[in-house]
Order: C-alpha cells, then structure tokens, then sequence
C-alpha cells in the first residue's frame, strides 16, 4: 500500500498550564477514510489537544497541515472552515434553547419572504438531523434541558452531522448513551469511514475502541504513542501503552461478606414510574441493579435520596423509619449519592476542589467542638484527593480545570470520604480510566468490608458482575428478587434484561 497522504497531520504540539506541562511535543497523524482513537488515562490531554484543533484553546507551539497544507486554527471559525466538526466533552449547547435551536445555533435559520424564522421548517429540518441517527422520540420543539443527558448527546451528535465535514471528533460520546444508541452512532461512524471521511474518537471503553478504531493514538506523560493498526494489536497491549504497567485483575477480590443487619428495607414504595418495590440490602453488600435504559433506575435512585416523593409504601434505614424529604435529609441520615450527571447535579464547577469534596461534610467535620479551619479542611480534602489517585494542581484548583475523569472522582471522593451507612452509586466509573477504575473498585470493597451498604447502578454488565454480590433486574419499574452474581454472565444478565429467563440461549 503507497503511504497516505494525511488528512490532518498535527506535529510537535507543545501546551502548559501554569508552566505544568500537558503535552510535551505530540504527533497526531489521521488518515482519509479511518476512526482513529485517542487514547489516555484521566488527565493525558486528550480534550486539550482537541481543543486545540478546534480553537479553542491555543496551544504553545504546533505545526498543524490539512491536505498537506500547512493551517493556523486561531478560533473556532477557522476549524469549522477546514472541514472540521466537534462534540466536546463538556457541552457546547444552550439548554434553554430549543433542540431545534440547538442543531442549527450558528448557521442560517429557513425564512419566510426572507424576514421571519419558518419555525415548522426549522422543526422539520431537525426531526430529519435526528432521523439520520435513527431517532424518533425527540421532539425538535422541547428545549434541550429538559431532555436527558443521553439525548442531548444525540441532540449535539446529530447537529455535528448536519452538514459535509472531513473530520468528525468526539470526546466521549458514548458516556451517556445506552448500549443501543452506542450501536446506532457506531453504524453512522461506519459510514462516514466508508465515504472516504475520518473520524477521531475518544473512549474509555476499550472494547468499543477495538471493535470500532483502525489505529490509536495513545497520550502518556505528555507524549504520543502510535499504536499500528487495531487488528494487529491486543486488548492487554492497549492498556500497557496508556498506564505503563499490566493490568492483572479488572476487580478486586470480593471478600465483603453481607452481615446480618439490614440497612435499608424498602416495602411496597411506589413513586411516579416505578412500583410497588421491595428490597433490602445488608450491611457491607453491593447490590446491583440491573435493566434496560428508562426502566426506572433514575426513579429508584431519587425516591430513596429523597429527591422524588414516593407515593406508597414505605422504607426503613438501620431499623428505624425513613423518609427523606430531600437530598440534605438524606444525607444528613448517612446516605450518599454518586449521580450519573455530575455536572448537573454534583459539582460547584467555579469553586476549588477541596471546597467540593468537604463541603457536604461540614457538619460533622466541625463536631466536637473544633472549629474547621481552612487547613483542616484542605488536609481532608487531600486525603481524599490521594485516596481517589486526583490528578490536579492541588486542593485549591477550580473543578472545571480537572479533566472530566478527575471531575468524576471528586464527586465519588466526596460521598465516599464520609464512610456512608448507605452508599448509592448511579454509573461510577463512567469517563474513569482502566487504571483508576480498579483503585475505585478496590475503594468500595474497602467500605462494605468497613460495613457500609452499597446500591450500584449501572448500564456496564461486567462491572455489575464483578463488583456485585446480588443483582436484581429491574423492568418497567418493577424489581424482580436479587440473585447471587456468582456464576451469571453477560448473556444471562441480557436475557434478564429482556424479561427472558436466564441460562436460555435465544436464536
Ligand atoms: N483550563 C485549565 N487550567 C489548568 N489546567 C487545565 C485546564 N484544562 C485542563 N487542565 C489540565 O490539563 C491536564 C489534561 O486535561 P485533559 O482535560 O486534556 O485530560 P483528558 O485526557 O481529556 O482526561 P479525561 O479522560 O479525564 O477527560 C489535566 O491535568 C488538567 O487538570
Ligand atoms: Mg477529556
């Protein structure tokens, strides 16, 4: 094969913050017509060096060529003129705006006699975006806050896709879609390869990237590792390129051992979309909940937080009646909560890390008469911060400097560092690399062994499987009776998913 001639060609990108390097002289090569991976732990670079390539921020040097010819990206504009198209990791959308708004913000608006916006054109201009990535159940009308966070994705997907590009780059767009919105985008990336058009595609998820990419590009300690082509490379080769060292076990060893003492009982709660539910969870147990995307796992998680008013039944938490009237109730009991959308619900993006981590503990940090001083309070903070391996500046860095990884170990940081009676996690590891997953992991085995009752959430089947010592499977709105994680698979796990037995192979 004659060698390509690059599409885009970035050489010897150089970026510092506060004089920390990030990258340190970087080569990034993309093929016509190839899904190219970028690939790193929590902190590497990757969003920068795309942001760099998008204009957004400006790197300390780089040589950057598109076709061979050479190009500065001063601003946005500029990308966007060579035939580039971004979704970042952060969103880039105005959530009071409509999802319509939202796929054409920037570009002409259709007409009428050339003066007032023809809004049902524009509805219909979006539903017909949205149709490409074969969605149907979002309504170009509604204002993109009201939708989820997997919508918006689809939302700020479909508005990349809208006109002709060369390169399509996504940060982490799998993070919130479900397994079938997954496949739908991987059928549409196919395509754009096949039109001779590439795509650079950020994921923690290692087997998408294997299944999808035809080479990588891995970011370690600031510079770049070419990987070769996918097909000629393993899964363990991947993940030595991106931490330097094997990883030997995806979970550590399960050695919590459910006690007698029931720490939250839940009888016939209902609340809207879910009900009635029964449950029980023990001291030190990981219980795991399983199902499809929408089958009532965000109302589960609410009513016991206290965010969601149940409407029947009733809970008890460590024996004694429980019924939070609010998220601050419920913590205030020793019940902590890792949300699936940090940013919405889980960070004070201006304020500094150590301020997010402790401020949630205040109470009881300043019981017994000492005062809290500010020292104290970074100490705790560090503590935390070394516990969870945070790669930041320090206590004192602003959350929306920390790459999203780091963001999500904040929040997760901040509900473990109270050793919690009740420890619900919606999704935890998502956006967290291979290599902090298992000190996450490891983490929560320490807390049920400590006694602490963990509920987990989560669409990620062997995560589910390693981490739980029950599952129950929960399907429009109802929860079957938990069954022994032991010895199920991901097929079983499916099955149950679907309302079919496990065991069962289907044709
Ligand atoms: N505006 C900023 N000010 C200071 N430091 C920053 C800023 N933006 C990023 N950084 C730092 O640069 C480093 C790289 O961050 P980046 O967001 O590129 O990582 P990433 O590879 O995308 O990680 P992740 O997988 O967690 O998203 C991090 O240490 C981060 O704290
Ligand atoms: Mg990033």
């Amino acid at each position: 094969m004659a060698p390509f001639s690059p599409l885009l060609s970035a050489r010897s990108i150089t970026k510092a913050y506060a004089g920390t390097p990030v990258l340190k002289g970087v080569d990034l090569v993309i093929a016509p017509g190839e899904i190219h991976a970028l690939m790193g732990e929590n902190g590497a670079g990757k969003s920068t060096l795309i942001k760099i390539l998008a204009g957004v921020t400006a790197p300390d040097s780089a040589e950057i060529a598109v076709d061979g010819r050479p190009v500065s990206i001063e601003n946005t504009k500029a990308a966007y003129r060579l035939g580039l198209r971004f979704i970042h990791q952060e969103f880039n959308v105005v959530p009071t705006l409509s999802v319509a708004e939202n796929i054409f913000m920037g570009r002409l608006y259709p007409r009428r006699a050339g003066l007032f916006v023809d809004w049902s054109a524009l509805n219909a201009a979006a539903a017909k975006a949205l149709t490409r990535l074969g969605i149907d159940h979002i309504d170009p009308r509604l204002s993109l806050g009201q939708l989820s966070l997997g919508d918006q994705m689809l939302v700020r997907i479909s508005a990349a896709l809208l006109d002709d590009a060369r390169l399509y780059v996504m940060d982490e767009p799998t993070a919130a879609l479900t397994r079938e919105e997954s496949e739908r985008l991987f059928r549409v990336l196919r395509e754009i390869r096949a039109s001779g058009r590439s795509v650079l595609y950020v994921s923690h998820r290692l087997d998408e990237i294997m299944a999808l990419c035809d080479r990588a590009t891995v970011l370690r300690d600031g510079r770049a590792i070419d990987s070769g082509r996918m097909a000629e490379i393993t899964h363990d080769d991947l993940v030595a390129m991106m931490i330097g060292r094997k990883v030997e076990e995806a979970y550590p060893p399960a050695r919590s051992n459910p006690r007698a003492e029931i720490v939250l009982s839940v009888s016939d709660l209902a609340a809207s979309g879910i009900g009635p539910i029964d449950l029980e969870i023990a001291a030190g147990e990981i219980l795991g909940i399983a199902g499809l995307s929408g089958a009532g796992q965000a109302e589960l998680v609410k009513t016991i937080f206290g965010d969601m008013r149940p409407t029947a039944g009733s809970m008890t938490l460590l024996g004694a009646p429980y019924r939070p009237g609010s998220p601050a109730a419920a913590w205030a009991r020793g019940v902590a909560y890792v949300p699936r959308e940090r940013r919405a619900q889980g960070l004070v993006m201006r304020r500094p890390v150590f301020e997010n981590i402790t401020l949630a503990h205040l109470h009881r940090q300043s019981l017994g008469g000492v005062w809290l001083t500010p020292g104290r309070e970074r100490a705790f903070a560090r503590n935390t911060g070394q516990t969870m391996r945070l790669k930041s500046a320090g206590p004192g860095q602003p959350v929306f400097e920390l790459s999203g990884g780091n963001q999500q170990k904040v929040v997760l940081g901040r509900a473990v560092a109270g050793a919690p009676k009740l420890l619900i996690l919606e999704e935890p590891t998502r956006g967290v690399d291979i290599g902090a997953r298992f000190d996450i992991y490891s983490i929560l085995r320490d807390l049920a062994a400590q006694g602490t009752a963990i509920l987990l959430v989560s669409s990620d089947l062997p995560e589910l499987l390693g981490m739980s010592d029950r599952i129950a499977i929960l399907r429009d709105g109802r929860l079957d009776a938990p069954i022994p994680a032991a010895g199920l698979g991901e097929d079983d796990l499916i099955n149950l998913c679907y309302g079919r037995s496990a065991g069962r192979k289907t044709t």
